[in-house]
């Protein structure tokens, strides 16, 4: 079962999946539609290795994702269950990020025998060092970038770039300093739209400013510094996080005088294929989970650590968020003007 946002790779873990579980185990693989969604009104398709040809390279998920979750729903947990049983399953395989998986822990108090896999372009799981989909997700953006400089340099412009991860800045710090940006705006770090201006000042005065600035979506400036509109919610009641980047070019061409663009990259960054990076960590996270199940690694989840692929308990996991690392931050800071 796939659930949440999609994200590249998602594909190429179902594959992993049902070589392992059908040629190596003889196991008999379904996959759930639309997320917790299928399993909830037992929505389902028979997967083995002929329909999961091809699927290596192709982003999306097969199986379709929602944001829905168990625990949003009247009945939901038990409805799933009822599923479970009537299917006769001995484990479900839960690809989705922090909400699918606390919802995958709650399902296994019910009795379900679980097994998550960590997925999602913002990489803020806890527990694991990378989720699949957050390179791929970092190379798009940094490839943006990089046609983004060429505009930069013709037009003298300040170019803001507002990019994904929710509330955390892994996406923005790789991106900005993969892409070589000016300034890097983060979650993590709330900031000073003064001390912006004067960075891309100091630029300026030294005789070049065509600048990059990237900005997380939920990048915030620090108490009282400026005034931003409370962001609306979407259908789940979460805050859709839109509006960052072009507060902040609004900002910087009001403060500086420097003209300034805004491209805000959305959903480009979780399409389309994944990386070389991203297909093997899949793979190799699609046949752990499989192994997991069938060595009674249960209410855990597959997780890369040291270049390794462990099993950590769910209970470790969900509920919280994996912030950026200061280390990455500060090698970020070095290349900032
Ligand atoms: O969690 C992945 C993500 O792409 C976030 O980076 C972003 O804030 C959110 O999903 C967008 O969600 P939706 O596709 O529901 O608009």
């Amino acid at each position: 079962m796939t659930g949440g946002g999609d994200c590249p790779g998602l594909n190429a873990v179902i594959r992993a999946v049902v070589r392992r579980a059908v040629r190596d185990h003889g196991d008999q693989v379904v996959g759930f539609l639309d997320g917790w969604q299928g399993l909830v009104e037992s929505r389902w398709r028979d997967l083995d290795v002929t329909a999961t040809r091809g699927l290596l390279p192709r982003g999306g998920t097969m199986l379709g994702t929602s944001r829905t979750t168990p625990g949003l729903l009247d009945d939901g947990l038990v409805r799933a269950k009822a599923t479970y049983e009537e299917l006769g399953l001995d484990a479900v395989i839960v690809i989705g990020g922090d909400g699918t998986l606390a919802a995958a822990h709650r399902f296994t108090l019910l009795g379900a025998r679980v097994v998550g896999v960590p997925k999602t372009i913002d990489n803020d799981v806890a527990g694991t060092e990378h989720t699949f989909g957050f390179v791929t997700a970092v190379q798009i953006a940094t490839d943006l970038i990089d046609r983004l400089h060429t505009t930069a340099e013709s037009h003298d412009r300040v170019m803001v770039v507002e990019v994904m991860g929710r509330h955390t800045g892994h996406v923005a710090a790789h991106a900005g300093l993969a892409g070589g940006a000016t300034v890097t705006l983060v979650p993590e770090q709330p900031f000073d739209i003064e001390q912006v201006c004067e960075r891309l000042q100091r630029r300026h005065d030294r005789g070049r400013w065509a600048s990059i600035v990237v900005v997380a979506e939920g990048a915030r400036p620090a108490p009282g510094t400026l005034d931003v509109p409370e962001p609306r919610l979407d259908v789940w009641g979460r805050p859709v996080l839109m509006g960052a980047g072009s507060l902040v070019a609004a900002e910087i061409e009001a403060r500086t005088g420097f003209e300034t663009r805004v491209t805000v990259l959305g959903h480009v960054q979780r399409g389309g294929t994944p990386t070389a990076y991203d297909r093997v960590l899949c793979s190799r996270l699609g046949v752990a989970a499989v192994d997991a199940v069938h060595e009674g690694r249960l209410d855990h989840m597959v997780a890369l650590r040291s270049d390794r692929i462990v099993a950590v308990p769910l209970a470790e996991v969900v509920g919280r968020e994996k912030p950026l690392a200061e280390e990455v931050w500060e090698a970020a800071n070095v290349f900032f003007s």
